[in-house]
């Protein structure tokens, strides 16, 4: 008699569900995506971002300062700067974009973890992560001025880096430069399993990093495979990376899963343009409830295995679950 299980005994009410709740998002897990362009009193909405801007540096200290008040404790930093050449010098220019705006964020917003996004796109006029030969991104070249856009931000003052560009052995060239400049205490955060996605789409918009031909496909992963993230994993994990980041998010949580099941590190997700705006587009369109899905979509992530995730929503997320 009687034997049937009842699981809904638990799902009753408001309290009991909380009690036995597994996965909990906390304002701690996220990382808030600022970009941050020339000029003063800049603050333009990226079309296909709604609530996501381009900011003046000015702007951008008063963003971080409203994120820290709402609970978010990390920001990442994307450079869009005015001028771009074949060779990204921008990047690592001393008093670049970035390397500014990690100062005054350093001294103006008590407490807040910088983190930079380490990689040529943004600053090279043809957009594509390296520099160029033939038509094809050359690696060994493109390693040594990654290694120097990482010792210049770690100068300016970030407290982590995370390299996104994809070249072999990128975590082993700004490890050492980092350390023989004296940063052997900075962390990197490496974007060890970057798939060639189309959910980068509204980014690019963002950073103006199109690529002007071609594609990112001869160095970015073929979102086909699982054991080649395995391999890049490895080889990152071996040359020294602090934290693994695997990006896009949602559509790869099976690789979230299978990174944090082997690996003793802090795994991060990277909750991509994409997602962000196809969450925005459908909830305008009134065919969903963005908190709601906002607030599953993090909570998958999060259940997937990562532990810090780096999403649009942090600041809308943050207070909702304050
Ligand atoms: C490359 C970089 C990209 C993103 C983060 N770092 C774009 C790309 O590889 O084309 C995408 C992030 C997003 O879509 O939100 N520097």
């Amino acid at each position: 008699m009687n034997l049937i299980e009842r699981p809904r005994r638990l799902r009753r009410t408001e309290s009991i569900r909380a009690l036995v709740r597994e996965t909990r998002l906390s304002p701690d897990d996220f990382v808030y995506p600022l970009f941050v362009c020339e000029g003063e009193g800049v603050r333009r909405e990226v079309s296909s971002m709604p609530g996501v801007f381009n900011l003046s540096i000015d702007h951008l200290v008063k963003e971080a300062e409203a994120a820290r008040g709402a609970g978010v404790r990390s920001v990442i930093l994307f450079g869009v700067p005015d001028q771009k050449d074949p060779v990204g010098s921008q990047a690592y220019a001393e008093d670049g974009i970035t390397q500014r705006a990690i100062r005054a964020i350093k001294r103006e917003v008590k407490d807040v973890l910088v983190i930079t996004d380490n990689c040529l796109c943004e600053y090279t006029d043809h957009g594509h992560c390296g520099v160029i030969e033939s038509g094809e991104v050359l690696n060994d070249p493109t390693l040594e001025l990654l290694a120097r856009t990482a010792v210049s931000q770690a100068e300016a003052g970030a407290d982590i880096i995370a390299p996104s560009n994809m070249m072999d052995g990128f975590v082993a060239a700004i490890r050492d430069a980092l350390d023989e400049a004296g940063f052997e205490q900075t962390p990197i955060m490496s974007y060890a399993v970057k798939y060639a996605s189309g959910f980068y789409g509204p980014f690019r918009e963002a950073a103006g990093s199109t690529p002007q031909f071609g594609d990112r496909r001869a160095y970015q992963m073929d979102p086909a495979n699982v054991r080649e993230a395995m391999r890049e994993a490895e080889m990152d994990f071996e040359q020294g990376a602090d934290i693994l980041m695997v990006k896009p998010a949602l559509p790869y949580l099976d690789i979230i899963r299978a990174i944090s099941e082997r690996f003793d590190l802090p795994v991060a997700a990277y909750q991509v343009s994409g997602e962000y705006a196809m969450i925005k587009a459908a909830a305008r369109l009134g065919w969903i409830d963005e908190e709601r899905v906002a607030l599953e979509s993090l909570t998958s992530i999060k259940r997937a295995g990562a532990g810090i995730i780096l999403t649009y929503f942090a600041v809308e997320m943050a207070k909702r679950l304050s």
